[in-house]
């Protein structure tokens, strides 16, 4: 498959990954099927898509008629045969769990056309292991973008072990023709680069919150003012969702070792159901005040 002949992107997963990613696929010309396993998180992804289609409009990065014409591009579906049936390229970004990702394969397999690419957005888990549930572990890769997609700029294409080169470079192509900037991942190890090195700190910031060495404010006020990341480590925390860091850390914990494991606030977070934003209450609360970093 090259890029020439990618007409029709599938993402599944409306959440906030697959959500961003389709908008992004979208505004680059394809047709994009938006899946995911009920009715309510298709629309509530579509609403998303929406609503930053015309955030965009209105900051003049693209014109309302290029944002209409954008969502119309996108169709959100339950049915996993429909949405794959015509499918070049199918973009995986269901829950960051090995055996639910896996059950996705399986069925994607059942639907999916012969020829399609499969690239998942998986933040860590491994391609390979991914890729064998599949036939086609040589049109399998990683293509794992970053959040909200739409704002960041980089996209991380790993290879598995039975990668063929031909896929990496066309779903390079992809990435570049989202308006992104592909980089790739040679080897295929948990949280490839940016969350091997990302999720840590973020770790550790909660391991000193934890330990009552520091506050979420402190935390917070030294990560973004003074090593200059754009935003706080626990505000990032929010953004990337307290779910999806908690299980890279534990897949990193169990293949890595003890180095990664998950501090106890952010299990307490996963627990309470405290997830960041996407629930409206995390390690900030945004229905009564949200992110206050003091400088
Ligand atoms: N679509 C459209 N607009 C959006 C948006 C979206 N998806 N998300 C936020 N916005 C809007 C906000 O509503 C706000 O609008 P307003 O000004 O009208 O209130 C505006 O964008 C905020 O933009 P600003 O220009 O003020 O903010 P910044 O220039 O600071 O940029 C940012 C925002 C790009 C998100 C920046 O803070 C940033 O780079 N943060 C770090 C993000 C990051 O590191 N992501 C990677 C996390 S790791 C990951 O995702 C991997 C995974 O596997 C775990």
């Amino acid at each position: 498959m090259e890029l020439e002949d990618i007409n029709t992107v599938a993402v599944l997963g409306a959440g906030n990954m697959g959500h961003g990613i389709a908008e992004v696929a979208a505004m680059a010309g394809y047709d994009v099927t938006m899946r995911d396993i009920k009715e309510e998180f298709v629309q509530n992804g579509y609403e998303q898509i929406e609503w930053s289609l015309n955030k965009l409009a209105e900051k003049d990065q693209l014109s309302q008629d290029e944002a209409d014409a954008a969502l119309e591009r996108v169709t959100p579906l339950v049915d996993m045969a429909e949405a794959v049936a015509d499918a070049d390229v199918v973009i995986e970004a269901v829950p960051e769990q090995m055996e639910i990702k896996k059950d996705v394969y399986q069925e994607l397999e059942e639907h999916a056309n012969d020829e399609a690419i499969f690239a998942t957005n998986t933040s860590s888990l491994s391609i390979t292991e991914l890729a064998e549930v599949t036939e086609r572990p040589e049109r399998f890769c990683g293509m794992h973008f970053f959040n909200p997609p739409v704002r960041m700029d980089l996209v991380e294409v790993i290879t598995g072990a039975e990668t063929a080169e031909e896929t990496l470079e066309t779903i390079e192509e992809l990435a570049e023709d989202f308006g992104k900037t592909p980089v790739r991942v040679h080897k295929d190890s948990p949280g490839f680069i940016v969350n091997r090195i990302l999720v840590p700190l973020m770790n550790e910031a909660c391991w000193l919150v934890s330990e009552d060495e520091a506050t979420i404010a402190e935390v917070d006020s030294t990560t973004k003012y003074g090593m200059g990341l754009p935003m706080g480590s626990f505000e990032l925390g929010d953004q990337v969702g307290n779910d999806v860091s908690y299980h890279v850390l534990d897949y990193m914990h169990e293949v890595l070792g003890a180095a990664y494991e998950p501090a106890p606030l952010l299990e307490e977070k996963v627990e309470n159901e405290e997830l960041g934003k996407k629930t409206g209450k995390g390690f900030y609360d945004y229905e009564n005040g949200g992110v206050d970093i003091p400088t």
